[in-house]
């Protein structure tokens, strides 16, 4: 049984992203922000995961992000070691918590690990980074003749020239719990933002001989946290970055990867390409020797092997799915969307739109069609303009066509209707009645030549 306990912060207002939604629910990659960081927690198994809320705490709860959850209320927000005040009550008295934050996303698993064992279930353990530019961080004080740590100073409460050290604290550290929970019972605010400061514990922890050990990164990306709109874009980027190198790693070849955005996961077999500026959410599976052409949009959906999906082509399966038969050609500009199961080798042409539709082996769309509703045959072939009507303003009817039926240009088929295998369909029919197997169906105006007919003329 484990005996790490995991704080994650998430309490703050988040101003300067100027928005209704609480910070750490603003996404990246498709997942919110405090997602990620749940995430993270989990992979080291902890005993118990803590989320502190204050601004937006319901919609932060409702965000259904796990059972596994406790979560601890702040309020008002009087700073980040009053935060972890909050959530002592949840925190076993053995063992050790790790201190994460809501907002700094994307912290990895291993970094978050290594922190934990540099703690040791003993030491107290943080997670620094030097900087170029520290402004706004708190700095690590250092002893001038040992070297240790002894303190952390924010920036609003540094001299000049401790303002001038680049090592700063990231805000993510490790404690053994116990002594941790002696600490923050003693914290005062007598600061310059009358703040509960997590890190004046730090100077505790050198009263009580209590080793205080500094983990350097030189990940930038690991540890930065969002505050802003554009810093949130800046980490989309470098996600977006991570997501396209770990797909060419494994053999996916990106037309290129600085044009690839992937809100969910996608998952690859062997030789599939990917044009530009293509849209993955939900998850997507696209098998061997998948084609992507550019612009593509799609979300959950399967495409099954030797598919080509061509370019400006809109797949969405949203809860339901969509599924794309082996060899099968879709687009350029078709329309899939929840419940279309593609069958082998069919092809969906330009301004095609399926929807809760099962299309057999071999049938074609190619042109200007609406599949909605509808059981078709294999080798099936529906003309330009063809529609089922599916719906009566009130319900949804079903049309089933046979196999080897061929639907000619701009028929209307009213669903519910049967057309039987190997019929045909004139041109301009509106089918309101089932079509027997084998059989020419014609439902239209019969062309008529009046002779002799003259045309009004102006006089
Ligand atoms: C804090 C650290 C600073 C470090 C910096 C790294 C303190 C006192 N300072 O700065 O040394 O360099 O992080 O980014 O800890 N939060 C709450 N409740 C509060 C205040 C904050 O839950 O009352 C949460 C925020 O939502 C955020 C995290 O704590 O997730 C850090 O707060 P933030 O205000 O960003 O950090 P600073 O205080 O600026
Ligand atoms: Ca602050």
């Amino acid at each position: 049984m484990s005996t790490l306990d995991v704080v994650i912060l998430a309490a703050g207002r988040g101003t300067r992203m100027k928005s209704q939604r609480p910070k750490v629910l603003h996404t990246i990659g498709g997942q919110s922000m405090l997602q990620h960081v749940v995430g993270t927690a989990r992979a080291l198994a902890p005993r118990r995961i803590v989320i502190v809320t204050g601004f937006g705490s319901d919609a932060v709860r409702a965000a259904a992000i796990g059972d596994d959850i406790a979560f601890a209320a702040q309020e008002p927000q009087i700073g980040t070691g009053h935060a972890v005040q909050q959530a002592v009550p949840l925190l076993g008295d053995d063992g050790t918590t790790l201190i994460l934050n809501g907002d700094v996303p994307l912290i990895r698993a291993e970094t978050a690990q290594r922190l934990v064992q540099a703690s040791d279930g003993q030491q107290l353990a943080l997670l620094t980074i030097d900087l170029v530019n520290p402004t706004g961080y708190g700095r690590i004080l250092r002893d001038a003749l040992d070297n240790t740590v002894t303190g952390i100073i924010e920036e609003k409460d540094a001299t000049d020239s401790q303002r001038a050290i680049h090592e700063t604290y990231t805000g993510m550290m490790a404690a053994p719990t116990a002594h941790l929970k002696r600490w923050l019972a003693s914290l005062t605010n007598d600061n310059a933002q009358h703040e509960y400061y997590l890190t004046d514990i730090v100077a505790m922890a050198v009263t009580d001989h209590v080793p205080v050990v500094g983990l350097s990164t030189s990940d930038s990306v690991q540890v930065a946290g969002v505050n802003s709109p554009a810093q949130l874009a800046a980490l989309e980027r470098a996600w977006q970055g991570q997501v396209a190198q770990a797909l060419m790693a494994d053999g996916v070849r990106l037309a290129d990867p600085g044009r690839i955005d992937v809100r969910g996961t996608l998952t690859c077999g062997t030789d599939v390409e990917i044009d530009v500026n293509c849209v993955f959410s939900g998850n997507v599976t696209l098998g061997n020797d998948v084609h992507i052409g550019a612009n593509c949009v799609i979300a959950n959906a399967r495409i099954a092997a030797g598919a080509v999906v061509h370019p400006f082509t809109h797949i969405d399966g949203e809860a339901k799915g969509v599924k794309v038969g082996e060899g099968a050609l879709i687009g350029p500009f078709s329309r899939l969307r929840p419940g279309a199961d593609i069958g082998t080798e069919v092809h969906i042409g330009n301004f095609v739109e399926v929807k809760n539709s099962i299309v057999a082996a071999g049938a074609k769309a190619n042109h200007l069609a609406y599949v909605g509703d509808a059981t078709v045959g294999e080798r099936v072939n529906i003309g330009a303009g063809s529609i089922t009507a599916n719906y009566d303003g009130v319900a949804k009817h079903h049309t089933t066509i046979g196999a080897e039926t061929r639907v000619g240009s701009n028929c209307v088929l009213v669903a519910p209707v049967t057309l039987g295998e190997r019929s045909t369909i004139g041109a301009g029919s509106v089918i309101t009645k089932d079509v027997p197997a084998d059989t020419l169906a014609v439902a239209r105006g019969r062309q008529a030549a009046i002779a002799g007919w003259k045309r009004p003329e102006k006089n």
